[in-house]
């Protein structure tokens, strides 16, 4: 990371872009949190944008994991924490619970604990690819529906981000 800013500060012909955006966006580092918003940027240029869209038609169907990546780090947890109990359409809320002795019968799993029961990216295809893995006694089609229909790619970041405090 400290490489590249030296090297964006060294540079003969100094960048436009404003130096600490391109320190952080030559680190690899920041890459992982800051993928959504590279992403986001990249589609603002048209011919970007086409050979974005072109590569997301290219990726497999059976892999729905594939374009949500994306939204595996960086998210804020506490806007993630309002999104689960007030989203109007995600409603996660209506189907889970989070606290340890909630014992009444809900349509979803208890989610106390969950960030035990997966890692990260267990935790982000549970959001958009709830049949991959169906939890225990929750049948074999999950009735939950896949979020990537009904939020948008910030939004699953970070409710990620919130799923993981949940242990
Ligand atoms: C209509 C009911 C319903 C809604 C709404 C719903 N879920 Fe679920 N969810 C389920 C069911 C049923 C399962 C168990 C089947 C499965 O694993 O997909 C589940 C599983 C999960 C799991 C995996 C739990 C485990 O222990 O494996 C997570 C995480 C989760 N939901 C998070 C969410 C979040 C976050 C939202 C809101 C964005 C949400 N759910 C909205 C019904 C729902």
């Amino acid at each position: 990371m400290v490489t590249h800013c030296r090297f964006e500060k060294n540079r003969q012909q100094p960048s436009r872009t404003p130096q600490p955006r391109a320190c952080q966006v030559a680190s690899a580092e920041a890459d992982q949190h800051a993928a959504l918003e590279i992403l986001n940027a990249a589609e603002k240029h048209p011919q970007v944008a086409a050979a974005l869209k072109k590569y997301q038609a290219s990726l497999d169907p059976k892999k729905p994991l594939l374009p949500y990546l994306v939204a595996l780090k960086g998210g804020d947890k506490k806007r993630g924490r309002a999104l689960f109990r007030s989203h109007p359409a995600a409603q996660c809320s209506r189907c889970h619970t989070t606290s340890k002795n909630h014992d009444a019968a809900m349509a979803g799993p208890n989610l106390y604990g969950v960030a035990e029961r997966g890692d990260r990216l267990f935790l982000l295809e549970s959001l958009v690819a709830p049949n991959a893995k169906i939890a225990e006694g929750f049948g074999t089609v999950s009735a939950m529906p896949p979020m990537g229909l009904l939020l948008k790619k910030h939004e699953i970041r970070d409710l990620v981000e919130y799923l993981t405090t949940l242990n």
